[in-house]
């Protein structure tokens, strides 16, 4: 049985994320299903609302770790190309790169693995380690939402999709009303296995509009 160290010189909130991890009915759920993150669900609920994954679609998968929404697409019969700062053990259908997305080569590394084909779905849950002050971490998810949007637009095909985590106040106005013109329809959803108390929530556009050529 595992055991769990004592509570001295721990932080409170990592106290909370362990209390958490053994109550949480999607973390046990993940287990059981064999999902590497409960994550896994949010991509589920996302598209069980909004209809985004059909097998043979090939998918960008941005902040991929440890692979929960690679699981999702690549059961889904989905082309995977994921990239993650983390290590990710290896999935049947998904190339994985480890670097960081706002390296300048990036975005080419993605494109190179997608070997001259557009994507129908660029899917990121990108986001940095929360630092508790609300307009810096809404800042720095928003500009990795940002260049998650730049590159989604370079690299999808027409009627093909993006889907990005948010932080609540949803996306910023100047990029909601260029997604509003790039797509036809453009949603934020909150799925249900979000943590009521987690700021997140994520913005859905579907129906690309042009290509990028
Ligand atoms: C919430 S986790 C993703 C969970 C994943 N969707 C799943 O289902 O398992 C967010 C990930 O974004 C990654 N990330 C954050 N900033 C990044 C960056 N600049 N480039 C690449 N990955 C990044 C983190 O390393 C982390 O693994």
């Amino acid at each position: 049985m595992k055991k769990i160290k004592t509570a001295k010189g721990r932080k409170i909130s990592s106290i909370k994320w362990i209390e958490r991890q053994l109550t949480d009915p999607y973390v046990m759920k993940a287990k059981k299903e064999g999902y590497r993150s409960r994550a896994a669900y949010k991509l589920i609920e996302i598209d069980e609302k909004a209809k985004i994954l059909k097998k043979g679609q090939v998918v960008v998968d941005l902040g991929a770790a440890p692979g929960g929404w690679c699981q999702v697409a690549a059961a889904k019969g989905c082309k995977v190309v994921a990239i993650d700062l983390l290590e990710m053990d290896e999935i049947t259908g998904v190339t994985f790169f480890q670097m960081d997305f706002m390296d300048d080569d990036a975005p080419d590394v993605l494109i190179g693995a997608l070997e001259g084909e557009k994507a129908d779905l660029v899917i990121s849950d990108m986001a940095h380690n929360t630092v508790g002050h609300r307009n810096t971490d809404h800042t720095k998810i928003m500009l990795l939402v940002e260049a998650g949007y730049d590159f989604a637009i370079e690299v999808l095909k027409p009627h093909g999709a993006f889907v990005a985590k948010v932080f609540q106040g949803g996306t910023e106005t100047e990029l909601l009303s260029r997604m509003k013109k790039d797509f036809k329809s453009v949603k934020h959803i909150k799925p249900p296995s979000s943590r009521k108390e987690s700021p997140e929530t994520y913005v859905v556009a579907t129906g690309f509009r042009k290509t990028s050529g």
